[in-house]
This record gives structure tokens, C-alpha cells and sequence, in this order.
């Protein structure tokens, strides 16, 4: 099948060079020259583990093939929409500009019975009203939508077998010609078993805010457990582990720490929040509130504890943060709650190093006043604290014994709660966790 893909980042480059994987054509469109260049030689503009090999896997095929001229798209059956739905600034709800700037990018190069396929994440009514701009175009094109679940760090697995598949259809019409079409783009993971749910417009917008302010909601409720933990003395993360062997529960997305971050859920939860107040529904959704709430308190707890962590002041004391970007296996800052509390422990007093295998460009960029060290016993030399903050196994993995031996201070602060307290404790650090006694 001939495909068109609009929007390159995270979401839209996967998506492209999974496509090309499956043997479709695949034209790759972004406004951005240089993300185009790179991706067209095969360097991803971003780390995500096995997109380089794949886009140099597929690039031989010539079945992939990348540029800035929306009118590339013309001639393909299937356009899929990509770009990305940032927060507004100083508001809470979804910026649609890309959105609305890729629809009516594309719709001179349509040809009749052209599928649309959105797939960024939208506030829910954004298909209908993009659905009417196209019919006012007499543009004889179709528009679906269908959500994309992958996560940063597993996206070419999550694009190229995901859990579900859930189609948007004008009136939620199972046998409309355009899910015959969408199936075949998807016949493989469809013949692997992967669940299809056709529905309608609202609804499949709906999967997608919903999910992820389930996401976040899972992770806040145990991010106020320990809370809780903290204040009677008490291990969330053991609870986690008993709460979480009820399968009506389970255990994934239980880890207390410093909590969510990203370009996905805390600007989903909010923008969800925004759009429930425009249809009336506010109410519905005001736990939401607290959620954030939750989560970014998790911040202001980790500035504390390591203020507490260095005898009761901040100022002249030398921390390294382990970990900058939002989460492991990626180099995606945004909302990194680890840089947002290193930056807190630099403007209160602290000499903060920063230190990361992947993230130190982007972090650089965002907090240019950060130290950043790229060596990891490097940046841990002569410290007076270690502040873990994001799990990348290569910090769970470090040897207490080894570190406290170049460290100033053996104190650690475990962002994560991922280390062995009592491995640590053994080799003589002052060790402490969140919602861990
Ligand atoms: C999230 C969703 O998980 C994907 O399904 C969705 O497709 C994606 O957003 C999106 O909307 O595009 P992602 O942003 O890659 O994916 O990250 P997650 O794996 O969900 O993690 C989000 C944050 O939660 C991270 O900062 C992580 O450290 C934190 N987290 C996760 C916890 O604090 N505790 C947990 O138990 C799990």
C-alpha cells in the first residue's frame, strides 16, 4: 500500500519506518529540514532503541523515503496524521495547530476515496470538526481515527505488534470501506491476534485521554501511598507488591518515586481536563487536579529529602543527579521530572551535576546552567549526595562498595526506589527512598 506519513517525531517516524518494515510504500513528510535530512540518512534525530537499524533495514528496500514537500503525499491511499498535540502555553488544553496545519497541508494532494488516519492524541471532538473541514473541501477523502499507545523506549515493538487496535469510523460504521483498507495496512499484527475495536469518532478519541489518565492516575495513587508510607513509617513499595498480586489491580505502573513525566501523560491529563470544562463535564474529571497535584508535590518531597539528605542545607553542597531524561532507554526530557528537581536543588544553593547515558544534549538545551557530565563516576566524584532519579539499569547496577569510595558523603537518594536498601546500608550509605522507612 501507498502511504503518507505527516509528522516526524517520536510517534511519526516509528510509525513510518514500521510501515515500510510491513512492505508498504512509505513517503515521510516534516516540516522540520533537519529531522528529514537526518532520518533520510538513517540517523534517528532522537534515541529510540532499534530505529537506527530499522530505518537502515528499510532504506535499502527503497521502500522509505523522506521530505519536507506535503505534495509528496499525493498518490498515497493512506495518510496518517502524526504530529504532535503540545500543551498550550499558559493554558491547560491541547495546542491543535499542527493538527489543523497537516490537515490542510494535505488536502490538495487528496484523491478520491483517500483514507486519513489521525493518530495523534486529541481532544475528543477534534475528528468530527476536522472530518467537517475535509467534506467542505469536497475532498472525497475519509477520516478515521486511531489512536496510538506506543511508549518512548518500545516503540517499534508497540508499533509493530501493540496490545489493541482501535479504529475511529464516522457513526462508528464497522463495515465502512476505509476498515478494510486500515486492516490491510495492519494485516499482520491482525493475523498475530491483536485485538480490533471499530467505533466511532468520540470513542476512539476517548480510548486514548482515557488511558493515559488511567496511566497517571495508577501511578499518582501510589505516588499518595507513599505519602501515607512516609508518615506511618511504612514500605510502599512492598505494598505495591501485595496490593498489586490481586489481579484486578496489578502490579505494572505501581512504582512510587518522583513520579510521571514526559511529553504524553501530564500534558494529557490536563488538556483532558480542559476539554471535559468546554462540554460541560468538568466535574466528571476534577480527581484529575489532584493526580497532577500528587505528581508534581512528588517534585517539591525530593527537594526536601535532599536538603534533610545534606544536614538541613542545600547551599555549597555537591549533588549528582543520576538520570535526566523522563524515563530509561530514552533521550526525552520533556517534563523530566529528574531535571526539574535538579534544577530545584541548583536554584536553592546546590552544586548540581547531572549525568545520563543519552540525555545530556537535550538536558543542556533546557537547563543550560546545569553541570553536565557524561562520565558517570566522573560526575560522582567528591559528591556529597547522589540523587537517582532515573532507572537506567547501568544505576542500579553500580556497586555501593566501589562508589562510596569516590563519593565525598556515602548518602543516596533512591528517586526510584530501585536500589537495595539494605545492600546499601551494608556498604555504608545513609540510604533513603520515597515512601520507604
Ligand atoms: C505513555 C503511555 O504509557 C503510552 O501508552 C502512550 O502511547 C504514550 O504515553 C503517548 O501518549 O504517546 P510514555 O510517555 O512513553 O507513554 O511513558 P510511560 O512509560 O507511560 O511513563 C510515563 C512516566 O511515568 C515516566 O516518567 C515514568 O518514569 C513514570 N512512571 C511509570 C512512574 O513514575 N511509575 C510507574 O510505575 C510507571
Amino acid at each position: 500500500m501507498r502511504i503518507s506519513v505527516v509528522g516526524c517525531g517520536y510517534l511519526g517516524a516509528v510509525h513510518a519506518a514500521c510501515m515500510a518494515k510491513l512492505g508498504h510504500d512509505v513517503v515521510a513528510i516534516d516540516v522540520d529540514e533537519q529531522k528529514i535530512a537526518a532520518l533520510a540518512a538513517a540517523n534517528a534525530p532522537f534515541y529510540e532503541p532499534g530505529l537506527d537499524d530499522l530505518l537502515r533495514e528499510v532504506q535499502v528496500t527503497g521502500r522509505l523515503s523522506f521530505t519536507t514537500d506535503v505534495a509528496a503525499a499525493r498518490g498515497s491511499v493512506v495518510h496518517f496524521i502524526c504530529v504532535g498535540t503540545p500543551q498550550k502555553k499558559g493554558e491547560n488544553g491541547a495546542d491543535l495547530t499542527y493538527v489543523d496545519a497537516a490537515i490542510s497541508g494535505l488536502l490538495p494532494y487528496l484523491s478520491s476515496g483517500d483514507i486519513i488516519v489521525g493518530k495523534s492524541t486529541v481532544p475528543v471532538g477534534t475528528a468530527a470538526r476536522l472530518a467537517e473541514i475535509i467534506k467542505s473541501a469536497e475532498a472525497d477523502a475519509h477520516l478515521l481515527w486511531n489512536p496510538e499507545f506506543l511508549r518512548e523506549g518500545h516503540a517499534v515493538a508497540d508499533t509493530l505488534l501493540p496490545d489493541r487496535i482501535v479504529y475511529g469510523v464516522l457513526n462508528g460504521a464497522e463495515d465502512h470501506d476505509a476498515v478494510a483498507v486500515l486492516d490491510s495496512v495492519y494485516a499482520n499484527a491482525l493475523a498475530a491476534g491483536t485485538p480490533r475495536i471499530v467505533t466511532d469518532h468520540p470513542t476512539a478519541e476517548l480510548v486514548k485521554t482515557a488511558a493515559n489518565s488511567f496511566l497517571a492516575t495508577k501511578i499518582s495513587f501510589i505516588n499518595a501511598m507513599a505519602e501515607l508510607c512516609d508518615a506511618a513509617g511504612a514500605d510502599v513499595t512492598q505494598l505495591a507488591d501485595a496490593i498489586g498480586m490481586d489481579d484486578r489491580i496489578g502490579r505494572k505502573f505501581l512504582n512510587a518515586g518522583i513520579g510521571f513525566g514526559g511529553g504524553c501523560l501530564p500534558k494529557d491529563i490536563r488538556a483532558f481536563m480542559a476539554r471535559a470544562g468546554e462540554l460541560g463535564a468538568d466535574q466528571a474529571l476534577t480527581f484529575l487536579r489532584e493526580v497532577d497535584a500528587i505528581n508534581m508535590r512528588r517534585r517539591t518531597r525530593m527537594v526536601e529529602l535532599a536538603r534533610e539528605l545534606c544536614g538541613g542545607s542545600l547551599l555549597g553542597k555537591r549533588i549528582t543527579v543520576l538520570g535526566a531524561d523522563f524515563k530509561p532507554e530514552s533521550d526525552d526530557v520533556r517534563d523530566s521530572p529528574a531535571l526539574s528537581i535538579a534544577a530545584q536543588l541548583q536554584l536553592q544553593g546546590a552544586d548540581v551535576t547531572v549525568t545520563d547515558p543519552k540525555a545530556l544534549a537535550n538536558a543542556s538545551r533546557r537547563f543550560p546552567e546545569l553541570h553536565y557530565v557524561s562520565d558517570s563516576t566522573e560526575a560522582m566524584a567528591s559528591a556529597d549526595a547522589l540523587l537517582l532519579l532515573t532507572e537506567w539499569q547501568m544505576y542500579q547496577d553500580l556497586d555501593p562498595y566501589h562508589i562510596a569510595e569516590i563519593v565525598a558523603s556515602p548518602r543516596v537518594l533512591d528517586g526510584r526506589n530501585v536500589l537495595d536498601p539494605a545492600k546499601w546500608r551494608a556498604a555504608g550509605w545513609v540510604y533513603r527512598g520515597l515512601g520507604r522507612p
